[in-house]
């Protein structure tokens, strides 16, 4: 038997160790979650394609709660990472990958 295979247009992941952790990102995670899923963005619902995840460190510590995003535009792979988190930014990260549009440069770092 197959597994099912959801296609997906983004795969957000947000950080869950100690230092993240102590900046509020359970609660971003259980927030984003809960709005993909009441949006139908979240790659399970008809029409949805984008995927959320809790990771392991980062390495950005410092500045949590960190995210990074990873999807296929123009047939190479992109990648985001933010710093500062909120629900909002992540928001707009989140619909910026499902729409297929440009990433935020809001509290964007590295690559
Ligand atoms: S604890 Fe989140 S980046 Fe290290």
């Amino acid at each position: 038997m197959t597994p099912p295979y959801f296609k997906t247009s983004g795969h957000l992941l947000v950080c869950q160790h100690v230092n993240c952790k102590a900046r509020g990102s359970d609660l971003l995670y259980k927030a984003v979650w809960n709005a993909l899923d009441a949006r139908k963005l979240a790659y399970f619902k008809t029409g949805g394609s984008v995927r959320l995840t809790e990771s392991g460190c980062l390495g950005a510590c410092s500045y949590g709660p960190v995210m990074c995003v990873y999807r296929q535009r123009e047939g190479r792979l992109e990648e985001g990472w933010y710093a500062a988190t909120d629900f909002p930014l992540a928001m707009v990260v989140a619909q910026a990958a499902h729409d297929g549009t440009d990433l935020p440069e809001d509290r964007k770092y590295g690559p």
